[in-house]
């Protein structure tokens, strides 16, 4: 795999830690565990007292409740905890992206998945905010992002709080979001099918049958819980 240099971060591991003012940093003033611990000496012991061993890979089941339960509706098994966003980043396209895939990315952004869907053999799709100067904010493009969106979408790749400009999507824009994906859904098990009858002789990429990706789409559709993935029997 080709990984084009990320030259944001490039830029940040060369001079970052270099210079006397760094006008790149995106992040707030950090805080220190003692502050984040607030003054609470029991916490504070229980961090100086914690093993250093290996954790549980996927997070432990007490974090992993914690986390749920900022999700309404969500359960510790939908949740997986990786060492920040960057790892989440990289599993979720390693797993999804394959050559010949396309991939819309909201821009401006972090551009990790940008270059990770590259690498991976997909096309990026810029979908550009929109710098709205009328009602002071950046807003999201919804036709244009319908027009972005075609039959080979596999992910499309949302950052809110946006990376740089710090735009939230609005309620509104966000519930767009699944109607759009399910149009981009079924547009992409029409080009399966279409590519499953339809092989390229000189076809470089292995045809995927559409069956295995309509099982998995109409079960994932019936889902209602956790229970659904049969993990309630996994615990007994
Ligand atoms: C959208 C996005 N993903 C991932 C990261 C990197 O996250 P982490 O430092 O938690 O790995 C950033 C950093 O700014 C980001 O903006």
């Amino acid at each position: 795999m080709r990984i084009e240099t990320f030259e944001m971060e490039r830029m940040q591991s060369t001079y970052e830690n270099q210079v006397a003012f760094n006008l790149s940093e995106s992040g707030v003033r950090p805080l220190s565990p003692r502050e984040l611990l607030g003054g609470d000496a029991a916490a504070a012991d229980g961090l100086l007292d914690q093993p250093l061993v290996y954790t549980q890979s996927n997070g432990t089941p007490e974090l992993r409740a914690a986390v749920a339960a900022l999700y309404p509706g969500a359960g510790p098994d939908h949740v997986e905890v990786t060492n920040g966003g960057s790892e989440a980043n990289y599993v979720a396209v390693w797993r999804l992206v394959e050559p010949g895939d396309e991939v819309v990315m909201l821009v401006p952004n972090y551009m990790q998945t940008w270059g990770l869907a590259r690498g991976f053999g997909a096309t990026v799709r810029e979908w550009r905010l929109v710098e709205d100067r009328a009602s002071g904010r950046w807003r999201a493009d919804l036709e244009a992002l319908d027009a972005l969106v075609g039959p080979r979408t596999k992910l499309v790749v949302v950052c809110t709080p946006n990376n740089p400009t710090g735009a939230r999507l609005t309620a509104a824009e966000l519930d767009a979001l699944p109607v759009l994906a399910r149009g981009a859904a079924l547009r992409f098990l029409l080009t399966r099918s279409y590519d499953w009858f339809n092989t390229d002789g000189e076809a470089l990429v292995k045809r995927k049958d559409p069956n295995e990706y309509l099982r998995k789409l109409r079960f994932h559709r019936r889902v209602k819980s956790y229970r659904d993935y049969g993990l309630e029997e996994l615990r007994h």
